[in-house]
């Protein structure tokens, strides 16, 4: 019954600025009169419903795919698609993304002072990241609308992505990263997936700048988060999110911020979930920032999200080393709506909440670790209370960034830098590996003395 009335249904997607208000068409990614950032809407929603469905059919329609062996239906993202923009079925590049785990953290709820703590592990899609589920519908549409070319600049993630979706839709790609600034596993996957990848002697949004320029005089597509595909994408971690709650809000989800694409597609999911019905209320959106590449923080704080405060940015959580973040405005807007924060995570901090995310036998990458640092902050400033329930939405697999793990449990990460006087406290979280002669005595007792 479901399927027959998608087919009887319309769905119809426009790009709108969300500055002026005016529509745009599908491939721009900025308003020609106020260069404001667009989003997509659905006009049709508000008669008919995505598809002619209710609330009622929706979620049945996409617990019905669940059992399904069709790829649309088997991909976290697409299984959604009425609430996506509609790309023909056949041109879809899936990599099976989304379908993602939710995972009880138990010694993380302790320590941050809550009864109890849910992970939702973007990590666990194709390539290690969040990045896939937005890039799936960004890539189609690439494809649908015959670019050869795409191109993104990434701290790590996006490009790693990207590169595989483009292989996988038989495009080319273009990646530029900043020069000795991101993770060897990340740049070893764009050049593994066949990206053209150059290392630019610049920061992250240095290379924004060059590729902006670079994607108007050549006829290739930008796969940023500016592009509003990605963010309809990435939206649907928010729709699995609550399906997997059994359409249950929690009190709140705690994101990290880089260029701010993530929570402000998050925000946009809650905000359509309202207006469909799916939900009854919005759970708070709090975004954490890196200390070090704080620009929404600063931004919150000293101007009330009017005016950007960007900010050099500097952190070891390479992947949100980002200062001049393009979602900004979408992101404040996401915060207010829902009545979340900000917070930020100094990045001793981050270390020690990434350990502890590692010791629940979980693991994430850095940038993914803010969420913890800054939910035990908010606990403590009273913001998110003990018996509340929370998400974090951890953004990056523990293998995304090896060296810092090795250097962390090693106890040479902070060494040299600044923060290496407050670094002590993370000894007991630091278990280096041991070289030891083949040795049967020296293994026993190297466990009696681990069990003392
Ligand atoms: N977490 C991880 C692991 C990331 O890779 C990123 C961003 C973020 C959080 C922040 O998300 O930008 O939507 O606020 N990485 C981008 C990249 C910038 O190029 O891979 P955001």
């Amino acid at each position: 019954m479901a399927e027959s009335a998608i087919k009887a249904g319309q769905r119809v997607s426009e790009l709108r600025c969300i500055g002026c208000g005016r529509t745009a068409l599908p491939d721009r990614f900025r308003c020609e009169h106020c260069h404001d950032l667009l989003e997509m809407i659905f006009p049709g929603w508000e008669e008919r419903g995505p598809a002619g469905l209710d609330a009622r059919g929706l979620k049945q329609l996409w617990r019905e795919r669940q059992s399904s062996f069709d790829p649309a239906d088997r991909s976290g993202v697409w299984r959604f698609r009425e609430i996506l923009p509609d790309i023909s079925k056949e041109l879809i590049i899936t990599i099976k993304e989304g379908n993602t785990p939710i995972y009880d953290l138990p010694r993380c709820a302790k320590s941050a002072g809550v009864q109890q703590l849910l992970a939702k592990h973007q990590g666990m899609n194709p390539t290690g990241s969040f990045k896939d589920t937005g890039m799936t519908v960004a890539a189609s549409f690439a494809k649908q609308a015959g670019y050869r070319w795409v191109a993104c600049a990434s701290t790590g993630n996006t490009s790693a992505s990207m590169a595989a979706y483009a292989a996988r839709g038989g495009m080319h790609s273009l990646v530029l990263i900043p020069d000795g600034k991101i993770s060897w596993s990340k740049l070893s996957q764009s050049l593994d997936y066949g990206a053209i990848t150059c290392q630019l002697k610049t920061d992250f949004d240095g290379c924004v700048r060059v590729l902006n320029e670079v994607v108007q005089r050549m006829p290739v597509y930008l796969l940023n988060s500016v592009n509003p595909y990605r963010v309809e994408g990435q939206k649907t971690v928010a729709f699995e999110l609550l399906e997997q709650l059994a359409w249950e809000p929690p009190d709140h989800i705690i994101v990290p911020g880089g260029n701010l694409a993530n929570s402000s597609a998050i925000g946009k999911a809650l905000r359509e979930m309202k207006q469909l019905g799916l939900i009854s209320r919005q759970p708070k959106v709090s975004v954490i920032q890196a200390e070090g590449a704080n620009p929404l923080v600063r931004t919150m704080r000293e101007r009330k999200g009017e005016k950007l405060v960007p900010v050099q940015a500097e952190t070891m959580a390479t992947a949100i080393r980002i200062g001049n973040p393009a979602s900004w405005k979408k992101a404040v807007r996401v915060i207010q709506e829902t009545g979340g924060t900000v917070e930020q995570a100094s990045e001793v901090e981050i270390a020690l909440a990434k350990a502890e995310i590692g010791a629940e036998g979980i693991g994430c990458e850095p940038a993914s670790a803010v969420t913890l640092a800054g939910l035990k902050k908010l606990v403590k400033q009273g913001f998110v209370k003990p018996h509340e329930s929370v998400v974090l939405i951890l953004t990056g697999h523990a293998l995304k960034d090896a060296e810092f793990t090795l250097k962390f449990h090693r106890g040479d990460l902070f060494a040299g830098t600044p923060s290496e006087g407050e670094s002590h406290d993370l000894k007991a979280q630091q278990r280096a590996p041991i070289v030891l002669e083949p040795n049967v005595e020296a293994v026993i007792a190297l466990l009696q003395s681990a069990e003392s």
